[in-house]
């Protein structure tokens, strides 16, 4: 069956009203359209929990700190769509700009700390416009519960303290990320990258795993681990190490000893593709095995 498409809000609160009136519990899969397995994976474990799904589909434009880099965001709403109906979706909401911002905000939510390291110092305000459409879509979907990929985790890190400080009624849910057989993360960004940038762009997923091993062959020095994992990205004019820090999973701040779980997060440029990733690392436990 296909998944109904609502472009209005007022079409979004009838449908869950009816669901709430029946008892049964909402999942929500914000997404930005362009879906992909690691969509895909949100949207089977929303269903595996026996949620009505809801599937946003919208390339917000208050979290693009570049012009280019909003025009250029792949939009696939067609075979989004197809995507969503073949793994039950209930409802796709795919609202316009005007219908989420009829006029420029003046109210917007900003989440401190979190936000000052990894993709916060070189995208400014882009968590600012996440929070912000977030809350706003939290508040005209009302889910039960809402699905987010862990391969954006400083993302993941600033709404679970969102909902916590504005006491919102809705629970996190991280799924892990969904990753090629070579160990490239799933992104929607990565249907830019031409068949030479493609073969590079692993390397990013390589230095966190060198992290990860030095981690669990027992280096505890911080600097160390960044030092010798930002030295697997081969000398390369198209490749850039925007950052690859080593930081606490809970407020993103750097740590200089590692003694507890670490989140290793990292940004690549590829050519003109920014590219993140991350790992946990848990001192106590051996690294996966490859890749
Ligand atoms: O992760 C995304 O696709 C977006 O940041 C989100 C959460 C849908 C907000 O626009």
């Amino acid at each position: 069956m296909s998944a109904e498409v609502a472009g209005t809000i007022a079409r979004v609160r009838a449908w869950r009203e009816d669901h709430r009136l029946a008892g049964r519990r909402v999942g929500f899969v914000p997404t930005m359209g362009a879906l992909h397995e690691g969509h895909a994976r949100l949207i089977e474990t929303a269903r595996r929990n026996g949620d009505q799904v809801i599937v946003s589909v919208f390339v917000n434009p208050l979290q693009f700190d570049r012009k280019d880099d909003l025009e250029r965001y792949p939009r696939t709403f067609e075979a989004d769509l197809r995507l969503c109906s073949a793994l039950g979706v209930q409802l796709v909401f795919a609202p316009s700009v005007g219908e989420m911002y009829p006029a420029e905000p003046m109210c917007t939510v900003s989440v401190k700390r979190i936000t000052e390291r990894l993709c916060g110092q070189f995208r400014p305000g882009h968590f600012d416009g996440v929070a912000t459409v977030v809350t706003k879509l939290f508040d005209i979907v009302q889910p039960d519960v809402a699905y987010f990929g862990e391969k954006d985790a400083q993302q993941l890190a600033v709404i679970r303290r969102m909902v916590r400080d504005l006491d919102m009624p809705v629970e996190i849910v991280g799924v892990s990320t969904v990753r090629e057989p070579d160990g490239l993360a799933l992104s929607s960004r990565n249907a830019r990258l031409s068949a030479d940038e493609r073969s590079k762009s692993t390397a990013l997923y390589r230095a966190l795993r060198d992290a990860e091993r030095a981690i669990a062959a027992g280096e505890r020095d911080a600097r160390a681990v960044e030092r010798r994992a930002a030295a697997v990205i081969p000398p390369d004019a198209s490749l850039r190490l925007e950052y690859l820090e080593v930081v606490d999973p809970v407020e993103l701040q750097r740590v200089d000893t590692i003694a507890g779980t670490v989140l290793v997060a990292g940004a690549l440029w590829v050519g003109s593709t920014r590219l993140i990733d991350n790992i946990t690392c848990d001192p106590s436990r051996k690294a996966a095995s490859e890749p």
